[in-house]
């Protein structure tokens, strides 16, 4: 367990419904700090890239489509155990089987419109950081 970093997304549904906010505050009385975030509209190439490990599943393609349906704001979090405490936070996938006060179960619609995604490992974290925030962008904070 250490200080660490890791990516949070809040997806084009939440943040279309003006939750960003409220999932900020959320994640910021969860104890994480917000260290870059960014506004910014996936492109098709872009999404597909991000979710590659899901090729050719089912829901891939309407993942996709979904997650360049509009602005979404790309967050990178510092944490105690950043990376697992992050994916408690957020809850399950699907909605209805997210922990209470979890934040999907408080703001996702449905198994795939669910509101946020987080990083699943401290490599992804990693990449996923990568994908989004150059180095310089990430504010050193003691
Ligand atoms: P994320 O990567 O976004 O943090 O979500 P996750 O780890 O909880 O779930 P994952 O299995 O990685 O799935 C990525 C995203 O694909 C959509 N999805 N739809 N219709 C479906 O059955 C289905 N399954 C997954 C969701 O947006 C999910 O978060
Ligand atoms: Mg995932």
């Amino acid at each position: 367990m250490g200080v660490d970093r890791t990516l949070a997304i809040i997806k084009p549904d939440a943040f279309g419904s003006r939750h960003a906010g409220d999932i900020l505050a959320h994640l910021e009385g969860e104890g994480f700090r917000v260290v870059a975030a960014r506004v910014l509209r996936l492109t098709a190439p872009q999404a597909r890239t991000f979710y590659a490990v899901h090729r050719g599943k089912p829901f891939y393609e309407s993942l996709v489509a979904f997650m360049t349906s509009g602005p979404c704001m790309p967050l990178a979090l510092e944490g105690d155990d950043a990376v697992p405490r992050l994916r408690e936070v957020i809850g399950a996938t699907d909605p209805s089987k997210a922990a209470e006060g979890s934040v999907r179960a408080l703001y996702a619609e449905s198994v795939e419109r669910n509101a946020i995604h987080a990083s699943d490992s401290e490599e992804n974290a990693r990449l996923e950081l990568g994908f989004f925030f150059p180095e310089a962008e990430l504010v050193d904070i003691d």
